[in-house]
């Protein structure tokens, strides 16, 4: 059944406060939904076909009969938005009856950097799932999660499934895999500077470094990952009590435990130690590392002076970043 031709959805950017790399495993982490959004149009088409454009310049058609599989031979374009083509392809056959030959154009805008630890992927499978799905029926954000993630999982098959489920449910959350998640309430709104090396990374393959590292030191993984956790614990509540002076130093803690996985850069290390230096209450890479961006918790009269330090000795890019609470918006 269908139930429009055009439907539209947004998601948003993530950034991870704390605990990253560890919730593979179980451990607890902390997200914000960001105000940095990726826009999505699903229209419904004649060719049995489903096209992706975006607005990067990018565009990539499969077919709607079968699922393709992923193969070597396909365009750059088809590889990069295989996902959102399995997505796709897994609501149309769930909502339609082989027989109906249609197809699906999706349409992305985003403001999102890929490729810097903002979650630009889950959140175009977010906004993408969202808006097929609402070509055919209603559905909660529960069902969008659940199928976003599993498009998630075609580029990092390990993945927590935290930044998918952020960018659908928004706000500030305790995220665990076992689905205990929580929001946690803040008094006011928390802002952070966000500080892009410009050094891509793939969390792919960030991730299989982890599981190396664990693989490999059992027992300190253990321990990073307990102290991980404590961290997190310890930050919920600093979060809740707008201590700033402690959140900071549990930041500047989180990043020395992701040092040791190996996951930080000589770039970023330094990054952090300039940021500290300069006046923020703490920092922390943010999402899977390897070059990426840096998150800096800064007293707001000092902000100002701040980006001044960092643009003149480095000229990386700082954007200012405030958690939002809208997490997945439909219209
Ligand atoms: C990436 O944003 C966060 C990681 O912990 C991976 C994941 O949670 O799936 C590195």
């Amino acid at each position: 059944m269908i139930l429009t031709n055009l439907s539209r959805a947004s998601a948003p950017a993530k950034v991870v406060l704390f605990g990253e790399h560890f919730v593979v495993y179980g451990s607890p982490a902390i997200l914000g939904s960001i105000d940095r959004r990726i826009r999505v149009s699903a229209q419904i088409i004649r060719p049995p076909q489903i096209i992706i454009r975006s607005d990067t310049g990018f565009s990539a058609s499969f077919t709607v009969n079968k699922l393709d599989e992923c193969e070597t031979n396909m365009s750059e374009a088809q590889k990069f938005t295989y996902p959102l083509y399995f997505a796709t392809h897994e609501v149309i056959r769930g909502s339609l009856n082989a027989k109906v030959k249609l197809g699906v154009e999706i349409d992305i805008h985003s403001d999102i950097p890929y490729g810097i630890g903002l979650g630009s992927s889950a959140a175009s499978c977010v906004a993408t799932v969202a808006a097929v799905g609402s070509l055919f029926l209603k559905r909660d954000r529960h069902w969008i999660f659940t199928r976003a993630h599993r498009a998630e999982r075609l580029i990092h098959k390990s993945s927590s499934g935290g930044d998918c489920y952020v960018s659908t449910f928004g706000g500030l959350i305790y995220y665990v895999t076992n689905g205990k998640n929580r929001r946690i309430k803040t008094r006011r709104s928390v802002s952070l500077i966000l500080v892009n090396t410009g050094i891509k990374h793939s969390t792919k393959a960030l991730v299989s470094l982890v599981e190396n590292f664990r693989n490999q030191n059992t027992s300190l993984f253990d321990d990073l990952a307990n102290s991980a956790t404590h961290i997190c614990d310890q930050a919920a509540l600093a979060l809740t009590e707008d201590n700033p002076v402690k959140l900071g130093r549990l930041m500047s803690r989180n990043h020395r435990l992701l040092e040791t996985l190996g996951v930080s850069t000589v770039e970023t290390d330094n990054l952090v130690r300039y940021c500290l230096d300069s006046g923020a209450y703490g920092a922390k890479l943010t999402g899977a590392g390897g070059g990426g961006s840096v998150i800096a918790l800064v007293p707001d009269e000092c902000k100002t002076e701040f980006e001044y330090k960092l643009l003149k000795k480095y000229s990386y890019q700082c954007i200012p970043v405030q958690i939002k609470s809208y997490g997945l918006l439909k219209y």
